[in-house]
């Protein structure tokens, strides 16, 4: 069986949300091509040479078969693509809609995927509401290895376009039925709550050096995880966002499933690499300031991860 209109995808980044994504295309019932751009070259020829290798949750080695590791310079040989999804990080993820957008097919959808806020609005302006679409990825997954990478599992994700049929968008959520996706006709309640997680888990964990399952544990983390909690659900509040279940049960719950787990901002950190809290406590602080609510819980924690991060940084 083949997937009536996604035939060719092509997978933007190829960082732990890249990877799953291309592990859950490869494992579709309709089988359609994947390629995965990969910018760094010794990371394009180990992933050629040697493979990808996923352990599930259950600790069983999958090798991650059937997807076609390509560079940009490959991209103009291979022609149109009928689904892209930019899994980058969310501080590359306008350069790389930019670089590929001349590749999505006449009736192709660009789908975002990044933590935090901006980069779907970003893709919005570039390619338009009847292009663009935003998931909101509720899986752990993190690199144990440089081609070896841990998928926890997780919980229902989300799909939505406001420009979008119902009809493509559950044909792109078909194509990812191990990751159990759900299309919505309104994702901002999802990509609200979603950030009001973020902004409250990583970087208290980033700062802390600790699992994720400390800011349940701890009672003082637990009380400024609430403070940002209601920061971002007053923020969301005045942009008419309702979040479709308590935004403090949901850290609560995701703390929980995730406990032994260290958060992406941490393993940012602990790589050396540029953190996300632009997108997630900054963009909760620029809208906050916009919408004229104070937010000053998230601006301290942005300024500190700024300052841990220019202290650790390598790339
Ligand atoms: O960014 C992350 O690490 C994850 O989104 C979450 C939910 C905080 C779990 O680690």
């Amino acid at each position: 069986m083949t997937n009536e209109y996604f035939k060719k995808v092509l997978v933007v980044g190829s960082g732990n949300v890249g990877v799953l994504l291309a592990y859950a295309l490869v494992s579709s019932s309709t089988r359609p091509s994947v390629y995965v751009l990969v910018r760094n070259p010794q990371y394009l020829k180990l992933f050629r040479d040697e493979g990808i290798k996923i352990i599930t949750a259950d600790g069983t080695s999958l090798r991650l078969e059937g997807v076609h590791f390509i560079s940009y310079d490959d991209l103009r040989k291979i022609g149109l693509f009928d689904l892209i999804i930019v899994a980058t990080k969310a501080y590359d993820s306008l350069e790389a809609v930019k670089q590929v957008r001349e590749f999505l097919g006449s009736g192709g959808v660009l789908v975002t995927c990044q933590n935090g806020l901006r980069s779907y609005e970003e893709a919005l302006e570039i390619l338009g509401p009847s292009k663009t679409a935003t998931m909101v990825l509720n899986h752990g997954v993190y690199r144990v290895g440089n081609r070896e990478f841990k998928w926890i599992g997780g919980s229902t994700s989300y799909l939505g376009g406001k420009g979008i049929s119902r009809e493509l968008l559950s044909s792109i959520a078909s194509l990812l039925e191990v990751l159990s996706v759900q299309v919505v006709d309104d994702i901002e309640p999802y990509r609200w709550l979603k950030l009001a997680v973020n902004a409250a888990i990583n970087p208290l964990t980033a700062l802390y050096e600790v699992k994720n399952k400390l800011i349940i544990i701890d009672e003082n983390l637990f009380k400024i995880a609430t403070m940002v909690v209601a920061e971002t659900q007053r923020v969301a509040e005045k942009y008419g966002v309702v979040m479709p279940v308590d935004p403090l049960k949901e850290v609560v719950r995701v703390a929980e499933a995730t406990g032994e787990n260290y958060s992406s901002m941490l393993q940012d950190i602990i790589w050396g690499k540029r953190t996300e809290v632009d997108y997630i406590n900054g963009e909760v602080v620029v809208r906050g300031r916009r919408a004229g609510v104070l937010t000053p819980v998230n601006e301290v924690l942005w300024l500190m991860i700024k300052y841990k991060e220019s202290l650790k940084r390598m790339t």
